[in-house]
């Protein structure tokens, strides 16, 4: 049995050997540069020498690279998919190319790994208009004494390699190593083209000397650079005999720790097995983006919002499998302090940190749940009675199947229920949703809120009629409660208007009395009555002080501020809109007067015309 930690060894040794520096790992979390959220290919932080810069530490450069990809989410649940893995590169600058490399490659599987060469395969580019049939990498192989029926010609699709969606990045045709994950071909041409996934990929050797331009073009690069890279994660099950990446001894404590919780086994039935998976996978790549140099923490929006789809993923898996969600930490903490204390020291230092993350996580997802249940619950019942009841009318009535698209984007935006929730949630039940309905009204509540935001910016914010009085009569009322309490000191400490009522909150140490309430109520209507003009007037934040204007005072010097006055009766620094005279507003009543908070009092009131 080879252990993770020594694999990471054997990877950095063998290429010390060959004369390269090990130049460790970098953040997990894009910089930026690429337009990459996170770190996919331990090429990625070294993009500026591939591309002709000069490295401080020399030509040959090796280590070993966390990496974060997201694309393949839906294969996890497999036996060999993670979104988290470590690549094992190493990188000639201009310096060795295929020769040196292929020969390098198959010293390291056959003599340091003990692979048979005799079960090798490998794939080189056939070659197209940007770049010529690998030949050349391909004879070398023979050389080394790979089969020639166990080396494949493929296209571009598969053996080309470039960041996807960049532009100006290196790139180039990639040499890649496959190996069987048993003897017992599924059929007669049973072969690395075989989708029955008897062969896996282990590793990939780049020969990076072209630069991807706009257009799908390419331009041939001054360096001939070599990229490689060797799924660690992968190759520990290869050399451990086993055909299940979780069964090495990076998931092993993890699995087993998830067996023990749920009193079901590994392996037993295809679902659990993939909850299993699913939680141990989606688990370790949170601990791993926490607790980064640049960590992250779960949010709504770029990486953040990957880190909570895969928390929450993992979270309803723990349902499936029916044990506690936090039981995530438990399964953290083995990640953190025994397979990765060694080669991530800083997650051991922010353990109770990513721990603490992790449950908020979990709690935060409880109440999300939890409100939209009801709401999806309703949805389902209405299409089995919809359904119920059009079969009984119409015997050839089919039955509807799908949640449509405006129904997942309300549980979306409402409730906060992720695409892939509502997904999974209706898959449970036999049902399907309308993904391109959801897409379309994402995005046209996206429009509409972008044309809300300008509309807002340039202060044509939609204000009913009613609920201008409304915003009116809260300045009145203000006033009205310093002058019948005799209180100058009262302020607004908070305002909530709807087309049905006004609310305010005010300082004020007691309960009022009903007369306090009549007689703040008579003096309301009293200035009702008294058509007094509302006026509104631009000017700088210490003139509106001088004035002794009253409300929010911006702190920028010379900032201007609008003062909206009612007479002599109120003048409040306010963005308005405001009802052009009181006379507008109606009658005033005082429908509530009660505690908001400790010296705080609340009063809910109405006008009626
Ligand atoms: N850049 C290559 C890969 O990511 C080595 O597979």
């Amino acid at each position: 049995m080879i252990t993770s930690k020594e694999l990471r060894e054997k990877w950095i040794k063998f290429y010390e050997s060959k004369g390269h520096t090990n130049i460790g790992a970098v953040s997990l979390i894009g910089d930026g540069t690429t337009g990459v959220m996170f770190n996919v290919a331990g090429m990625q932080p070294l993009m500026p020498y591939l591309l002709g810069k000069k490295h401080p530490m020399g030509t040959r450069l090796c280590n070993v690279q966390g990496c974060v990809r997201t694309v393949d989410i839906d294969s996890v649940g497999d036996a060999t998919h993670f979104t988290f893995f470590e690549m094992m590169g190493n990188w000639s600058l201009g310096d060795y190319f295929k020769k040196e490399k292929t020969a390098w490659s198959f010293e390291l599987l056959t003599e340091v790994f003990g692979f048979d060469k005799e079960k090798i395969c490998s794939t080189v580019f056939e070659g197209n208009n940007a770049a010529p049939r690998d030949e050349e990498t391909a004879s070398y192989l023979k050389e080394l004494g790979i089969k020639e029926e166990n080396i494949f010609y493929l296209d571009k699709s598969n053996n080309w390699w470039e960041l996807e969606g960049t532009v100006g990045t290196p790139c180039g045709p990639d040499n890649e190593w496959f190996y069987p994950r048993h003897d017992n071909p599924c059929c007669d041409t049973c072969d690395v083209n075989c989708d029955c996934g008897r062969y896996v990929e282990i590793g990939n050797d780049v020969y990076m000397q072209y630069k991807k331009l706009e257009g799908g073009k390419y331009e041939e690069l001054e360096n001939k650079n070599v990229d490689t890279g060797f799924g660690l994660d992968r190759l520990l099950l290869f050399l451990n005999g086993l055909d299940d990446g979780y069964k090495t001894d990076l998931f092993a404590g993890a699995i087993a720790h998830l067996e023990k919780a749920s009193g079901k086994q590994y392996g037993a039935t295809e679902n659990d097995t993939k909850a299993m998976r699913i939680i141990a996978d989606h688990t370790r790549t949170a601990v791993m983006l926490i607790g980064d140099v640049n960590g992250i923490t779960p949010s709504n929006t770029g990486a953040g919002y990957i880190l909570r789809r895969l928390l929450r993923r993992a979270i309803r898996y723990c349902k499936n499998l029916g044990i506690p969600a936090t039981e995530m930490c438990e399964v953290a903490k083995i990640f953190i302090e025994k397979i990765y204390d060694e080669a991530y020291p800083l997650l051991v230092e922010k353990e109770e940190y990513i721990l603490d993350e992790i449950t908020k996580e979990i709690k935060k997802f409880e109440v999300t749940l939890a409100g939209g249940m009801k709401e999806f619950d309703k949805i389902i019942n209405g299409m089995q009675r919809k359904n119920e009841f059009m079969s009984l009318k119409d015997p050839a009535y089919v039955p509807e199947t799908e949640i449509s698209g405006k129904q997942a984007f309300r549980l979306y935006d409402t409730f906060g229920y992720p695409l892939e929730l509502t997904i999974e949630l209706a898959n449970e039940k036999g049902l399907s949703v309308d993904e391109k309905g959801f897409n379309e009204a994402f995005k046209a509540h996206q429009e509409l809120s972008k044309a809300q935001a300008q509309a807002a910016k340039g202060g044509l914010t939609e204000r009913t009629e009613v609920t201008t009085n409304y915003h009116t009569a809260t300045h009145i009322l203000l006033a009205a409660l310093r002058k019948v309490l005799n209180d100058e000191t009262v302020m607004q400490k908070g305002s909530n208007i709807t087309a049905e009522r006004l609310r305010v909150d005010f300082n004020f140490p007691r309960p009022l009395t009903p007369e306090e309430i009549k007689g703040v109520e008579d003096e309301v209507n009293s200035v009702i009555a008294s058509s007094i003009p509302v006026t509104c007037e631009e000017m700088s934040v210490e003139k509106a002080r001088a004035e002794g204007a009253i409300g929010v005072f911006g702190d920028r010097y010379g900032e201007l501020v609008k003062v909206y006055s009612i007479g002599t009766y109120s003048k409040e620094i306010c963005g308005g809109p405001h009802a052009s005279n009181t006379n507008e507003l109606g009658v005033f009543k005082i429908q509530k007067e009660q505690s908001s908070s400790s010296g705080v009092r609340r009063i809910k009131a109405i006008l009626t015309k």
